[in-house]
């Protein structure tokens, strides 16, 4: 059985970081078995340091404000991943500006909670709520040099409901994002060649 090796990134909650852990680490899909070799964290005080702990791995804390600039930042990102043997990088909420050092050198796909290519940046939730689009979702997409504009890997989308709440309408997004995210890495990885 091939083993295939992830990193994942995040800075807050963790709930999707969560998610993967529960559906994919140490889990054996039909071509592959998935393995969690590191969590990285940039933010000390992250609540998601604590689910990752609860599923035996220690995260990395790689504290963003230590560096001398983002691309010093970037250089040990791709350190830690590469040193982890993860040959897919995941971005669950990991929420800083990523540099050519990481993007040119390291595969990974991103969350987003918008349908892409609208409502790019950190304020996509509010802003799709607001919008006068009838319809509201989530993007999985490759990570590159553009913010939130790189290949759109899967998307998911409801109807907003006359009346939702903004809390609903996040509730809902949240609840999309822990579905497509693992089933994403899951399909991408669980194949029995790879484009390259
Ligand atoms: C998600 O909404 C994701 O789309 C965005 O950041 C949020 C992370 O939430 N990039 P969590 O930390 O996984 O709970």
């Amino acid at each position: 059985m091939v083993i295939k090796k992830i990193a994942i990134l995040f800075s807050g909650t963790g709930s999707n970081l969560e998610k993967l852990l529960a559906d994919l680490h140490h889990k054996t899909f039909q071509h592959c078995r998935i393995e969690v070799a590191t969590t990285i964290c940039n933010r000390p005080d992250a609540q998601g340091i604590e689910k990752s702990r609860r599923y035996g791995i220690e995260p990395l804390i790689l504290d963003h404000t230590q560096y001398a600039n983002r691309e010093a930042f970037d250089e040990a990102l791709v350190h830690a991943i590469r040193a982890s043997g993860a040959e897919l990088t995941v971005l669950a909420g990991f929420m800083r500006l990523l540099t050519p050092v990481f993007t040119q050198n390291i595969k990974a796909l991103n969350l987003h909670p918008s349908l892409l290519p609208l409502f790019k940046g950190g304020n996509a939730i509010k802003e799709s709520f607001d919008s006068p689009m009838k319809v509201a979702g989530i993007s999985v997409h490759y990570v590159n040099e553009e913010l939130d504009g790189g290949e759109i890997i899967a998307q998911r989308c409801f109807e907003k409901t006359e009346g939702m709440s903004f809390e609903a309408f996040e509730a809902k997004i949240h609840a999309l994002e822990h579905e497509l995210l693992p089933l994403t890495v899951k399909n991408l990885l669980d194949r029995t060649y790879h484009e390259s």
